[in-house]
């Protein structure tokens, strides 16, 4: 498979997620066309099976391959949790994930050694994060909770107010009492409910979002592989979904304004037979 510099970028998350890393890889990478997949059809991924997210993921990115992307960014902490090894066994080209930028920029930031991580259940099952934090620092301490309900509330939209607070608070009082100073918020959909989180944690807590730190060993990864667009603006973007692509058109708008106007719909029938 040859590679080029011009090829877009392929991301893929669940749903709509992702589009928070995919904001930040247009903020850094203007010049660089990028293809968004939200695999709706088949939303959620953490609660299900690693087994079957391995799957979802390899047919996911032989899609995008097909569509003959240069590289893949796994938005979804899910999916880089369980899947991300098998993914660069089987495609010959660039794969990154988001756990690996979260971690790093977690243990940068951490004063006491004392780190927490909330994700879905499969990313806390998976232990990735844990893995990911003692290759960088064995010394440090991680304490992980999954926070299934947090998923929930961002897809209602209630980010704020008296639910999203008693549900913030039930989930992360034990983090508290452990004294972390540091909480990757290791999904997707957290950040959205970064407010809350961060008023329950009390101001000594840094929050650590993985979209930015993403991008940044994005750009990284494609000037080690020769790979980076030398086109400074005028990056084009696709976004394709496998179900309910209005529904993604709105949420998508808040997140990137001007920059969605049409959603591509996919069959899932056309994801069987990749990967
Ligand atoms: N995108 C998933 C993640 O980051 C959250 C949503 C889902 O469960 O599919 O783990």
């Amino acid at each position: 498979m040859s590679l080029s510099k011009n090829d877009p970028i392929g991301i893929f998350d669940s749903g709509v997620g992702g589009l928070t890393v995919a904001s930040e890889v247009m903020k850094r990478l203007p010049g660089e066309d990028i293809i968004y997949f939200g695999d709706t059809g088949r939303y959620p991924y953490g609660s299900r099976s690693p087994e079957i997210v391995r799957k979802f993921a390899l047919q996911n990115v032989g899609f995008l391959s097909r569509l003959g992307v240069k590289s893949i960014v796994v938005a979804c902490n899910t999916a880089s949790s369980v899947a991300l090894d098998v993914l660069r066994e089987k495609f010959p080209l660039p794969i990154m994930g988001v756990v690996e930028p979260g971690a790093r920029a977690a243990v940068e930031a951490t004063k006491n050694g004392i780190l927490g991580v909330v994700g879905t259940r499969a990313t806390i099952k998976s232990g990735s994060y844990n893995q990911a934090i003692k290759r960088l620092d064995p010394k440090l301490r991680v304490i992980a909770k999954p926070c299934p309900l947090f998923v929930a509330l961002a897809e209602e939209g209630w980010t704020k107010g008296e639910v999203a607070k008693l549900i913030a608070q039930e989930y992360l009082h034990s983090l508290k009492q452990e004294g972390v100073d540091t909480l990757v918020l290791g999904c997707t959909h957290y950040p959205l409910l970064r407010a809350v989180i961060g008023e329950v944690m009390g101001r000594g807590v840094g929050l650590i979002d993985s979209a930015e730190e993403t991008s940044k060993e994005l750009k990284e990864l494609l000037k080690k592989e020769n790979l980076l667009n030398p086109r400074k603006e005028g990056g084009e973007y696709r976004f394709l979904v496998t179900d309910n692509p209005e529904a993604f058109l709105r949420v998508g708008r808040g997140f990137l304004k001007g920059k969605i106007t049409k959603v591509e719909l996919v069959e899932i029938e056309r994801l069987k037979g990749e990967g």
